[in-house]
């Protein structure tokens, strides 16, 4: 698809310093010889392989923060599969802490694919010791307090896509029953979670800004 395979994970960790390096799969999947195989579900082992840093860009009537991920220590592409999207989202709080209008705005690691896997909309995965950078601005407004930077993964994007639109069409070629296809589509859209979260008084990131 697009001149790739649909999952590449090989390939993607022999041509990165682990690959080249016989950092072998089995060193993170499968540490001291326990098959623990955690993955893109698991909080603890995503957060072991990126690493989060932030930076002031504010101006004079603007807002501003650069939020940088990078994958620190993922064998491949983070994620490697299509399954997942990670959604960063950028936007400012008032002084009780609601979102204010106007401030969202979000962005999508991932390699979103259609359903019928004929198209690759997007693929902006991170290459290992590569970044993302999201770049967030905004006018400044009187009532705005703080900045939050929230990172949310979707492990199950696409599958919950999947099921969700085979329940809609009553599919009959789905050999699930109604009832196991509405169990998928429960598991998978509750699997996401809140990679990371970080606040920041705009007083900080106006600080060095006349
Ligand atoms: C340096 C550590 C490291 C190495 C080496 C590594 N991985 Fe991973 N792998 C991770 C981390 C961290 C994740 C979770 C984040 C993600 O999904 O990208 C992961 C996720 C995965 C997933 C996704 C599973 C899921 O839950 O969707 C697969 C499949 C995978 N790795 C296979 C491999 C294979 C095959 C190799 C070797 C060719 C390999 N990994 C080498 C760290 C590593």
């Amino acid at each position: 698809m697009n001149g790739k395979l649909l999952v590449n994970t090989y390939m993607e960790w022999k041509e990165s310093e682990y690959g080249k390096g016989d950092i072998a799969c089995q060193s993170c999947h499968m540490p001291g010889r326990r098959h623990l195989f955690r993955g893109i579900h698991d909080p603890d082992m995503v957060k072991s392989g990126v690493t989060f840093d932030v930076e002031s860009n504010a101006g004079v009537d603007r807002v501003g923060a650069k939020l940088r991920i990078t994958n620190s220590g993922v064998g491949h592409y983070f994620p490697t599969y299509v399954t997942p999207l990670v959604v960063i989202k950028g936007f400012l709080i008032g002084a009780r802490g609601k979102i204010l209008k106007g401030t969202l705005k979000e962005a999508v690691i991932g390699r979103k694919v259609t359903l019928d896997l004929s198209k690759e909309l997007f693929d902006t995965r991170i290459p290992p010791f590569k970044s993302h950078e999201f770049d967030y601005g905004v006018k400044r407004s009187v009532k705005a307090e703080r900045l939050v930077f929230e990172v949310w993964v979707f492990p199950d994007e696409f599958y919950n896509r999947f099921f969700e639109s085979a329940v809609k069409r009553r599919d009959p070629s789905m050999n699930m029953k109604r009832k196991e296809l509405k169990e998928a589509l429960k598991n998978t859209s509750g699997s996401s979670y809140l990679l990371f979260r970080r606040e920041f008084p705009l007083k900080e990131l106006l600080a060095g800004v006349h």
